[in-house]
């Protein structure tokens, strides 16, 4: 997205960008995958669900739903693991409501069930048959990306570009006090993932194929407020103004005549709710919206080479990632930490390209 002369947001195309999303959706998911879908230069291959916000079976129904109201055809949505590599699978209904997209509700889609190739052999089948060419976004714990890197090594180097939203480096964490809720879910996972890419830069991988990392030290800054879905409900071409209010009964639902927006409201005014009530505010922190931006190649971020490792034995830190900016382990540095963003341009984007997707399915309603 680029500013045009006289200022306004003009959409400039994109090099394309060919697309593995791994995601456990979720709120931010949801509005993460919309997005997506809204980005004319992604060419989405397929999505692959992993068990976290909502039980993978869930995750499922939650992507198809949403990949119908978008319109777009039905690619692949593929299931590997369905819990975590050694500890039991934890969800958090209490964040992204019973059915993961916090009230939104949709139709049934008409395939409600994934695929049957296993997310993983799709994964290392994809990126053999595409050496080089595809990106891959994962916006949830990284149950099947480990499994990949165990049953292919050779991933680092045959894929294109790798998006991480997880992790938080000496920033406090949201599931623990110094845990992330991604890695938290599935910590022996994202040790393996980062230890794979320590081997990978031992064997000579180049810097710019390690995994960028989008942690909660800078997710966080992506804080959407309310009146984000007033300025869409407005690009979207609806006659009545949308307000989610702080002073609003809990609960309430959305009556936008659009279609995206009304579900992306009902998703987000839960998101509201919850962050209120862990005194954050009447906020949404859209953690995978900004790494899908980063996957997409439209928003601004700058990263810092490091060496992460994931803490799995002490109960104290479970989960815990930590980052060695300055080589004291002696070891090479196994990923890109986004070290800042731009929240203003990020969310300027995403309102006009979510109300360009609006406008155009509200016509074919
Ligand atoms: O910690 C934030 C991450 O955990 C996001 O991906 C959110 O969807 C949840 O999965
Ligand atoms: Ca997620």
């Amino acid at each position: 997205m680029k500013k045009s002369e006289t200022g306004c947001q003009q959409i400039i195309q994109e090099p394309q960008v060919r697309l593995l999303i791994d995601n456990d959706t979720g709120i931010d998911d949801a509005l993460a995958l919309a997005y997506l879908c809204a980005c004319d230069h992604v060419r989405i291959k397929a999505i692959t669900s992993t068990p976290g916000n909502v039980d993978v079976d869930q995750v499922v129904v939650n992507n198809r739903a949403l990949l119908s109201l978008c319109g777009l055809p039905d690619f692949p949505v593929l299931i590997g693991a369905r819990e975590p590599l050694e500890v039991p699978l934890v969800t958090t209904p209490e964040t992204h409501g019973p059915q993961g997209v916090g009230y939104a509700t949709l139709p049934t889609p008409e395939t409600a069930v994934a695929h049957k190739e296993d997310a993983v052999n799709y994964w290392i089948e994809a990126a053999r048959a595409n050496p080089g060419e595809l990106t891959v976004l994962l916006t949830a714990p990284l149950t099947n990306f480990a499994l990949a890197l165990r049953r292919e090594p050779k991933l680092p180097w045959l894929l294109r570009k790798v998006v991480i939203m997880g992790g938080a480096f000496y920033y406090q964490g949201n599931t623990t006090p110094t845990a992330e809720w991604n890695t938290h879910v599935d910590p022996h996972a994202a040790k393996e993932v980062f230890a794979a890419y320590t081997t990978a830069a031992e064997q000579g991988l180049e810097e710019d194929k390690l995994p960028i990392i989008c942690s909660l030290d800078t997710t966080e800054r992506f804080e959407m407020q309310p009146e984000f879905l007033t300025r869409l409900a407005e690009e979207a071409g609806c006659t009545e103004p949308e307000l989610v209010l702080a002073t609003d009964p809990e609960g309430m639902l959305s009556t936008a005549s659009n279609p995206l927006v009304r579900y992306l409201s009902d998703a987000l005014r839960f998101y509201f709710e919850f962050h209120r009530h862990y005194d954050q505010g009447y906020i949404a922190h859209v953690h995978d919206f900004f790494a899908a931006g980063v996957a997409a190649g439209t928003l601004e971020y700058q990263t810092r080479l490091a060496t992460v490792d994931v803490e799995t034995e002490s109960k104290l830190l479970f989960g815990t990632t930590v980052a060695d900016y300055r080589g004291l382990w002696g070891k090479p540095a196994n990923a890109r930490i986004v070290s800042s963003n731009d929240p203003e341009s990020g969310f300027a984007e995403l309102l006009t390209r979510l109300g360009v997707l609006a406008r155009k399915l509200d016509t074919n309603s």
